[in-house]
């Protein structure tokens, strides 16, 4: 693609500006020329610099770059080079200029086998968006060396009146400016002369923009010329020094006739005479006879577009004499009268052309305000001595002002007495916006935010209309509408923001983003539509870009079954995968990295809450002691997912429960007296916190040491811990069926103790029975039977005794046997009635048995299980009700119904207390089985009215009574 303008409709004469959006900032951005200007050798490459000398504040890349070579010349402009964003939107054939050199800050065009129309200004802009601009310009001029050639004749004969000719052609050369001269040497002279007399046509273009030029000079060599050299001396800007050529001519001396004609003079003056009248005639006809002018139709581009210049072509032809005023006007829609524009007029100049069909440049130029203007015309004298002209008019239209407008050209002349005119109407095209395609991810994630950038570019003029919609299943959905008045959002989903970008080309590009968060319900398999309506544009033009919205799963944390691992047991590991689209997942288990193969994996399920689908996938292993630092992970794998995402597990915290052997006695068989050792092995545990407590019928023999002595022997075993545990006694007859036991608490592996019991028996002693009460739940006050019994007797010879603590009882105790039982050995069963008292709160009940052959004698206990009582307390009385001021009087306090005995008193009047006055009685027995007494305090009456204040403490409960009482005189 040439610099032509009909191959680039859209990028006409344009140098970019940056828009007032593009505010500079603190960083810097230069460019690097090496020379303001490169002369290149016709069809030869040439190397346009620009470099990048200095960012600052930005980095490139293709997002943000944007490089444009704009090309300016006397024939028009175009643009050789635009990069935006990632894309070449436009490159001449010929030029070279690849993205990765300007990613890499080399934005220097190479321009193949230049040619003439490559001559002009360039201009390099760079800019990087939002902030930074730069451009430098270069001037490329194309060269042609011209091939000069002599013509001359051979020989030349002097003296004999004749004229030689010597022509020096240049040809295909440029710039057209160039100069021959033809100098003369004569060596007998020792002079070299300027040949003055000489005649120079206009240059000639050649189809290829080169010119070829002939400088010619006419002489009437005389015999002092005979022996010079003629040279043609060329001067062009492709030779550093002038250029000679020599013309191989030679003069050489006359050679007369002998004899003249008489007849051939006469012959030869009536020839001349002819000539001179017809020379006369043909004179007349070429310098005072007037014609009048014809005027061609305007001749107009084939486009005009919008803020572009054009040139308006007005032709006059076969005019005589050379006198024209060509004016311009213009009417628009608007105006009723038409409007001056400018006009072009030539006046009479009177010379003797040398060749015909010469071409005069005139050099006037008006201006007009609106930068309209009449270019200077070409004037060019006809074959038959008439004139013509070219009357260009350089206009710059407005579209909304011109379109539709008339332009007049008017000609007069003198030998018309009538202007003459010719008028055209105009059609002013705007340029259509060109849409790249849309930015934006194609894989969005679900409740993200998202832009989709839809560029607009070069269109001018502004108005533009932009439409997003979306469609989804069919079913299209309008977004939003931009247009120059108003904004219209359909949903408030989403929002929007307009860069633009004007050009000084007065073209514009927009980026129109629209912002919003992608839904799948909403969004998946949908495709935004970015549509642009404009003036030149007959319908819409549209991008779109199909959404996939994603989703990544969110992984939760492993849970195990049971919560305390147990080594080498099962242990079933669950991993809850959710909120995840689309459906498909891989999900894996990997213990330290390697792949479990034969991990579970539960069905996908849709959450039809969100529409998202969830997963619980669970895996099974065996935990060896050996493997509580290994790592276990669920591993997910999912299409929207840069990397997979996992959940780790360690089974730090496994378990092994304790196991305990049977409590083991040394001696098997325990007799009073003598040592006996109680072993206890528990094995297999971990971790090795444990706790381990021995009781004795419930209570504890670590606090007791009459109970025994209890060693502890810790060991491990394959990493499991061991303990022996050992408790070392000297029974006595009280010890006979006592139940030890040991209770062993893992609280690692479980809440619940661990127990063994062994009940020491001594060889040959009768058996015990437990004590029996009726009613179960002693009362005080009424009566209770404590039953006990002994079996296993070997004969009869035995006593039997109750006692309350030390005190021997014989009331209420009945006797029943001994009586043989069917194993052939005696029973004996005894029973105890009494009436329950506060007395027997907390007193031992003891069952005595004596066998009469021995000295052993065996002791049952027992305490009934009684409530302590709290004392109820009476108002105080005073006797007498109604003393004297100084008289005596005692106050009295009734304290009944307690349990156990002890009580405290204090009497006190105010704030003080009566230490020694009064009189608490010693609490008896009373008909409720429990304890009362009275308490008394004498006092001396006193005057005004005072507070006598009794409390009384229960020391066993601690419970506090209060009585207040007020004397009144
Ligand atoms: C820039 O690119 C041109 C053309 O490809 C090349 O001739 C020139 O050496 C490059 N400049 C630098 C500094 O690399
Ligand atoms: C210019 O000169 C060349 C070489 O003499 C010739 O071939 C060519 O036709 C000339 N061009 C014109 C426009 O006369």
């Amino acid at each position: 693609m040439g610099p032509s303008r009909d191959s680039l409709p859209l990028l006409v004469p344009a140098v970019v500006a940056l828009a007032a959006l593009m505010r500079l900032s603190d960083g810097k951005l230069e460019l690097k020329v090496s020379q303001p200007s490169v002369e290149v050798m016709f069809h030869e490459n040439g190397l346009l610099q620009c470099e990048i000398a200095e960012l600052t504040g930005s980095t490139l890349s293709a997002n943000n770059l944007g490089v444009l070579w704009a090309f300016t010349s006397d024939t028009g402009n175009s643009k050789p080079f635009v990069y935006m964003h990632g894309v070449i939107n436009e490159q001449w054939k010929e030029a070279e200029l690849s993205e990765s050199s300007i990613l890499s800050g080399n934005m220097s065009l190479l321009l193949k086998s230049v040619t003439f129309k490559h001559t002009g200004q360039y201009r390099c802009d760079v800019f990087i968006s939002p902030n930074y601009k730069a451009s430098k310009t270069i001037k490329l001029e194309v060269l042609a060396r011209p091939t000069v050639t002599v013509v001359s004749e051979k020989i030349v004969e002097v003296g004999t009146g004749g004229e030689m000719a010597l022509g020096c052609q240049l040809s295909g050369y440029y710039p057209c400016d160039s100069n021959a001269e033809w100098l003369q040497s004569t060596p007998s002279q020792g002079e070299t002369k300027l040949l003055t007399d000489i005649c120079i046509a206009p240059p000639v273009k050649n189809p290829d923009g080169t010119c070829n030029v002939t400088t010619e000079v006419r002489l009437e060599p005389h015999v002092e010329d005979i022996g010079s050299t003629f040279q043609c001396r060329v001067t062009h800007k492709t030779f550093s020094e002038p250029y000679l050529v020599t013309a191989f001519v030679t003069l050489k001396a006359e050679i007369r006739l002998a004899t003249g004609s008489i007849v051939g003079s006469i012959i030869a003056s009536i020839i001349i005479s002819v000539a001179v009248i017809a020379t006369g005639i043909f004179l007349y006809m070429r310098l005072y006879y007037k014609v009048a002018p014809e005027v061609s139709d305007i001749q107009i581009p084939a486009r005009i577009v919008h803020l572009e210049p054009a040139e308006i072509i007005c032709h006059v032809s076969g005019f005589r004499p050379d006198v024209i005023l060509v004016s311009w006007y213009l009417k628009t829609c608007k105006d009723s009268g038409k409007e001056f524009i400018g006009d072009w007029q030539k006046d009479n100049m009177v010379r003797i052309p040398f060749v015909t069909d010469r071409k005069i440049e005139i050099s006037e130029r008006i201006e007009t305000g609106r930068g309209w203007k009449v270019k200077p015309g070409i004037s060019q004298k006809n074959g038959d001595g008439s004139f013509s002209i070219s009357s260009i008019l350089e206009i710059y239209p407005d579209i909304n002002e011109h379109n539709k407008a008339e332009i007049t050209c008017e000609v007069s002349h003198p030998a018309s007495s009538e202007v003459i005119s010719k008028s055209i109407c105009l059609q002013v095209e705007g340029v259509a916006p060109k849409l790249a395609k849309i930015i934006g991810p194609h894989i969005v994630h679900h409740n993200n935010s998202v832009v989709l950038t839809c560029p607009i570019h070069f269109f001018k003029p502004r108005p533009l209309r932009i439409t997003w919609y979306k469609e989804m299943n069919g079913k299209k959905e309008s977004l939003l509408k931009l247009s120059e008045s108003k904004d219209h959002f359909y949903s408030n989903k989403y929002s929007h923001v307009a860069n633009e970008f004007s050009f000084s080309d007065h073209s514009h590009s927009v980026y129109s983003m629209l912002f919003f968060n992608p839904t799948i319900k909403e969004d998946d398999q949908s495709e935004y539509f970015c549509e642009v309506e404009h003036i030149s544009l007959r319908n819409p033009a549209k991008e779109q870009i199909k959404l996939q919205v994603k989703a990544f799963p969110s992984v939760n944390a492993i849970s195990c079954e049971p919560v305390n691992p147990v080594i080498e047991e099962k242990l079933t590991l669950s991993c809850k995968v959710h909120s995840f689209y689309p459906e498909t997942i891989i999900i894996q288990w990997l213990k330290d990295n390697k792949v479990i193969e034969g991990a579970e994996t539960s069905e996908v399920i849709l959450n039809l809450e969100n529409k998202l689908y969830e997963l619980t996938s669970s895996c099974t292993i065996i935990p060896t002691l050996l493997e509580r630092q290994s790592k276990y992970k669920c591993q997910v794998d999912h299409q929207s997912l840069l990397y997979p995402r996992f959940a780790e597990y360690t089974p730090e915290n496994l378990v092994s429960f304790p196991i305990l052997s049977e409590i083991v006695c040394n001696p098997a068989i325990p007799e009073p007296g003598k040592e006996l050792t109680l072993t206890c092995d528990i094995s297999n545990f971990y971790p090795e916190d444990i706790q381990i407590d021995w009781f004795r019928d419930e209570m504890k023999v670590n606090d007791n040491p009459k109970y025994g002595n209890i060693v502890e022997i810790p060991s491990d075993e394959n990493g499991l811990y061991k303990k022996v545990t050992q408790v070392t006694l000297t029974p006595s007859t009280d010890d006979h069926q006592a139940e030890y036991k040991i209770e062993v608490c893992h609280t690692k592996s479980s809440t619940k103790p661990l127990k063994q019991c062994f009940q020491l028996f001594f060889k040959g002693s009768p058996k015990f029975s437990e004590f029996k009460l009726e009613p179960e739940n002693p009362l005080y006050g009424k009566p209770l039977s404590v039953y006990h019994s002994v079996c296993g007797l070997l004969h009869e010879k035995i006593t039997v005794e109750w006692y309350k603590a030390s005190e021997h009882v014989k009331d209420g105790v009945k006797i029943s046997g001994p009586v043989v039982t069917h194993e052939n050995t005696y029973k004996i069963d005894s029973c105890l009635n009494f009436l329950v008292t506060a007395e027997d709160f907390e007193r031992e009940l003891i069952f005595q048995f004596k066998d009469n052959t021995k000295s052993e004698v065996f002791k049952r206990r027992i305490q009934l299980p009684l409530k302590a009582v709290v004392p109820k307390v009476t108002e105080i009385k005073c006797d007498p009700p109604h003393p004297k001021k100084g008289g005596n009087a005692t106050l009295t306090c009734k304290i009944e119904h307690f349990c156990p005995v002890d009580i405290h008193v204090v009497w006190s009047k105010g704030w003080t207390e009566y230490k020694n006055k009064q009189i608490v009685e010693t609490p008896k027995i009373d008909a409720k089985g429990l304890y009362s007494t009275i308490t008394k305090l004498p006092i001396v009456v006193g005057a005004g009215s005072e507070e006598y204040t009794c409390e009384i403490r229960h020391t066993k409960t601690n419970d506090i009574v209060e009585k207040t009482f007020i004397l009144q005189i």
